[in-house]
């Protein structure tokens, strides 16, 4: 049941001599390395896998026991060992009808309870039978972090189209600045406070939820009225002062950053209705049901994954950039830093053992066109290698700016096109002849050689609906469970948050000049003597 990495060494040290451009002299190269489902395709033909590649990958996926773990994860069962916890955001999108057992009762009433109490909630405040002292809520602050703002962040930017309740901002960071600058622009009797934690102690949302409430007490005679909690926590929410009709709970198997299907989706769900909430989760929901039927050899998160290990584990590529030529998408890098690396980010196996290598590469990136004009410099000519995911829609939601979307995406193919053909230094000595001669012309021709020959996949979708949103989150999801079985870890737990968070509460005292610096190193112990103020 595990993974045979040096099968992979040896396929990628074969890989890595291939041109990818040479590889398409096989015509069919993008109907035999594409996939699709539902309306989602995936083009992985460039990149350097081949018919041999792909079909021992996808046995040796197999062999790795992805088929058992998946479905024993759907099933309920404690795959999140070190936590004693099933893993079940799939519950939250199941649908109706579906029954889900943990530990012998069926999880789904309360799912269904719940989300039906998170669409009477919306309901009321996008109609204004709940509304703040001053009348109709006309802007909700959801206070989260991590898992508990990522989600709900990205998925209402992605689907501002369909945003039609109060407007929505999302506050995470610790730093005053990010609180103060977004209350500034708020009338407090008509603002919604939203305090999204799963275990309403992360000392982040604690503390901004404490100055949202100061604040709002200024002005606002009952402020405890116009505050929301989703949390694992019923009691904490309590006795911060929310009572619990105005608590929306969720269980331990729901992990916070797979977590914006049930109630941390809330903001979302008043942004744009319990109806389209509802088409996204559906969206999840088909992945689902492919991720759980399809063959390997069609199934989209496997596929992901398989180029996702090629990449990293097998051609050594340490990171991998993700740019959505879909400005909406702008927060979908972040999201899927914290889904990707917060879950697979690991050293250790579940067994104990160190891992051989890496398990997750570094994700970042940014919307193209804009990373265009800032790191594809890097990308096309730089000494390292980065496998690129291009996200991109056949249509925008703009019809009268059709012509803003045939550019997007004639500059998304482009990009995939240029990173895999290059420029010979041949083809660059034609284009500077004629304005230098030698030394000079070898010199400037040099500068505009591309080595091309860089791998990238397409995931392509007809528009960026719900429903679609729905798709593309869960494929991910579920591409990040495979790799994660393939190497061997638990993705569902996040020890490595633990220490930094330790530290800073013991250094708490020492920054506010309560505890001296003695004992701590000597650059912790300057720096904070420099800070304190
Ligand atoms: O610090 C990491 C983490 O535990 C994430 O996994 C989680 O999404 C985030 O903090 C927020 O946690 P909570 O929802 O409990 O406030």
């Amino acid at each position: 049941m595990t993974f045979d990495f040096d099968k992979l060494d040896e396929l990628a040290r074969a890989g890595s001599r291939l041109k990818i451009g040479k590889l398409f002299e096989n015509g069919n190269r993008f109907a035999d390395f594409s996939a699709s489902d539902d309306g989602i395709l995936l083009d992985f033909s460039k990149t350097h896998l081949t018919e041999e590649s792909r079909s021992a990958l996808l046995s040796m996926i197999d062999r790795a026991g992805v088929a058992a773990a998946r479905d024993a994860m759907f099933a309920g069962e404690k795959i999140n060992r070190t936590e004693g916890r099933a893993v079940l955001h799939t519950a939250l999108r199941a649908g109706s009808d579906a029954v889900i057992s943990v530990d012998g009762a069926d999880v789904m009433p309360e799912v269904r309870q719940t989300l039906a109490r998170m669409a009477a909630l919306t309901e009321a405040v996008r109609s204004g039978t709940y509304a703040g002292q001053g009348g109709a809520f006309t802007d909700i602050v959801n206070i989260g972090i991590g898992g508990s703002d990522l989600g709900p962040a990205m998925a209402v930017q992605a689907l501002a189209p369909y945003h039609d309740g109060p407007r929505c901002h999302f506050v995470s960071n610790v730093d005053g600045a990010h609180l103060a600058d977004v209350l500034k622009l708020l009338d407090p009797a008509r603002t919604l406070v939203i305090v999204a934690s799963k275990t309403f102690t992360t000392i982040e949302t604690m503390t901004n939820a404490a100055s949202a409430r100061a604040w709002m007490a200024k002005s606002v005679n009952d402020p405890a009225r116009q505050f929301v909690a989703l949390s694992s926590s019923v009691e904490r929410a309590e006795a911060f002062g929310i009572p619990a009709e105005r608590v929306f709970g969720f269980e331990d198997w729901v992990g916070g950053r797979y977590s914006m299907w049930g109630p941390i989706g809330l903001s979302l769900m008043i942004a744009i209705g319990a109806d389209c909430f509802d088409e996204m989760l559906s969206g999840a929901r088909a992945m689902d049901h492919h991720f759980r039927n399809a063959p390997f050899a069609e199934n989209l998160p496997v596929l992901l994954a398989m180029v996702g290990l090629w990449h990293h584990q097998g051609m050594g590529h340490a990171t991998r950039a993700v740019i959505p030529y879909d400005q909406r998408l702008a927060r979908l890098p972040a999201y899927l830093q914290q889904l990707e690396m917060e879950s697979n980010g690991k050293g250790v196996a579940m067994s104990g053992a160190s891992l051989e290598r890496p398990a997750s590469p570094v994700v970042w990136g940014e919307p193209g066109t804009n990373g265009q004009h800032a790191f594809f410099q890097l990308l096309h000519q730089g000494q390292q290698v980065v496998p690129v995911e291009f996200l991109i829609a056949a249509e925008g939601h703009e019809p009268e700016m059709a012509h803003h979307h045939r550019l997007l995406v004639a500059n998304c193919l482009a990009q995939s096109q240029a990173l895999m053909k290059g420029r010979s230094l041949d083809e660059a000595r034609r284009i500077v002849a004629g304005r230098f001669e030698g030394e000079e012309l070898e010199m400037q021709a040099r500068q505009r050689e591309f080595t091309g020959n860089r791998p990238s996949v397409t995931i392509a979708y007809d528009k960026l609906t719900p429903y679609r949103l729905g798709q593309i989150v869960a494929l991910y999801e579920h591409r990040v469970f495979v790799e994660g079985v393939v190497c061997g870890i638990n993705s569902f737990d996040q020890w490595g948050v633990e220490l930094g968070k330790e530290l800073a509460t013991a250094l708490q005292p020492v920054v506010e000049g309560r505890a001296s610096t003695e004992g701590l190193d000597s650059s912790t112990a300057g720096l904070a003597s420099y800070l304190r103020t």
